[in-house]
């Protein structure tokens, strides 16, 4: 099989840290399964912006497009507004490769506490399916009378019935390869446009999948109801902000939210998907080497499972699992004394000997 063409972006702050853990692994699993990378390491950072005054060249897009993946660490850092590096690197990736299910799993571990008392794992087990390229998330609106008493900003959420059905199918799809359970966030009290508009589309596509469990609640006892009764859930699906919020709140409730992954998906792969940690740089910890990797390697083990290596993916979920579930290294979130390097080496050899 050829190469699998694939552009690292480690960003900023623990972004560089965890990024090499997650090609430790990527490697062993590559050689474990017989899967071959060519990997492209791109700068594009706030130091590059610091630099250049931009976080990507002008064909930035296109540089990435020639990629069958992208594996991204973190962007922001303190000094550059996060509005600006946001919206100068990760942002645009999404859109412009129509990277519309950010898909992330929200799984607890044998081994890792919840700071829900008595949970254990099989108890927390559901996917948040944010929708990421429109809603909440616009450029649309401005600032007025800037400077004077009547200084105001309006924001403008998009919410397309193209973009929300193709959300919400995806949403279903997945439900039908579990639990057959799909969770709508809304907000339809008080948002009164676009949230009734995402709750009709809920309704229509709900036709379309007879015998599923469908509920919806609104997006403030969702999040109690996240904490309470996470055995609720199976397959919740969000709008831009909800989900990115939401997709804090579950792996938090997971013990960490440093394990949580993602999946910027376009499901029809006529552009690049890109794989990421939803964490952030976190500047507090960074450059002491005690991030903990496992939120990039499991975006590793999604990215092989998006590209057809269904086997490679599961060895790599498996060794998570044992080092977690076995007394293996645990860097300081999860109560442990570990570096970043000591938790993904550990992974990278149980792989390596799966
Ligand atoms: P953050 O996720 O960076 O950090 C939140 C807290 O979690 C911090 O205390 C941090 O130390 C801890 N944490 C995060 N990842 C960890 C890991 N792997 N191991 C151990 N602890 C970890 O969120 P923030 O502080 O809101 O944001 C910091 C910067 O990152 C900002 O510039 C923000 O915009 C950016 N950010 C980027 C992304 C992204 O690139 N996808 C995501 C979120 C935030
Ligand atoms: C995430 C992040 C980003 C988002 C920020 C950094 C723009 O929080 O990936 O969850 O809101 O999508
Ligand atoms: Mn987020």
């Amino acid at each position: 099989m050829a190469a699998h063409k694939i552009a690292i972006i480690p960003g900023d702050g623990i972004g560089t840290e965890v990024v090499p853990e997650g090609l430790k692994v990527l490697d062993a699993a590559g050689r474990k399964f017989g899967i071959d990378y060519e990997f492209t390491h791109f700068d594009w950072s706030c130091e590059r912006y610091k630099d250049t005054g931009e976080f990507m060249p002008k064909d930035g897009i296109q540089q990435l497009s020639g990629h069958e993946a992208i594996f991204l660490g973190a962007v922001g850092w303190p000094g550059v507004p996060d509005h600006v590096s946001l919206w100068g690197l990760l942002i645009p990736i999404r859109r412009e490769f129509d990277q519309y299910v950010n898909l992330r799993p929200v799984r607890l571990f044998e081994g890792v506490r919840s700071p829900l008392a008595g949970r254990k794992p099989g108890d927390i087990d559901y996917y948040v399916v944010r929708e990421n390229c429109e809603g909440e998330y616009s450029s649309m609106g401005g600032r007025h009378n800037r400077g004077t008493e009547h200084d105001m900003a309006i924001q403008e959420s998009v919410f397309t019935r193209r973009g929300v059905d193709r959300v919400m199918k995806f949403a279903f799809e997945l439900a039908a390869r579990r639990g057959k359970h799909v969770t709508s966030a809304t907000k339809s009290n008080g948002i009164i446009h676009t949230m009734p508009f995402w709750d009709e589309r809920f309704e229509e596509m709900k036709k379309a999948y007879p015998g599923f469990k469908t509920d919806q609640f609104h997006i403030d006892i969702l999040t109690a109801h996240f904490v309470q009764h996470p055995d609720w859930f199976d397959v919740v699906v969000a709008s831009n902000l909800f989900g990115d919020i939401l997709s804090d709140l579950g792996p938090a409730t997971t013990g960490t939210i440093a394990i949580a992954p993602s999946a910027n998906l376009n499901p029809e792969g006529k552009h690049p998907s890109m794989f990421e940690p939803v964490h952030g740089s976190a500047p507090d910890i960074a450059g002491k080497g005690i991030a903990n990797p496992i939120g990039q390697i499991w975006s590793g083990a999604m990215m092989l499972q998006h590209m057809g290596h269904q086997d490679a993916h599961d060895a790599i979920l498996k060794a998570i699992e044992t080092v977690l579930k076995d007394g293996g290294p645990k860097t300081p979130d999860l109560g442990g004394q570990a570096s970043t390097a000591d938790l993904g080496s550990a992974i990278a050899e149980v792989v390596a000997s799966s």
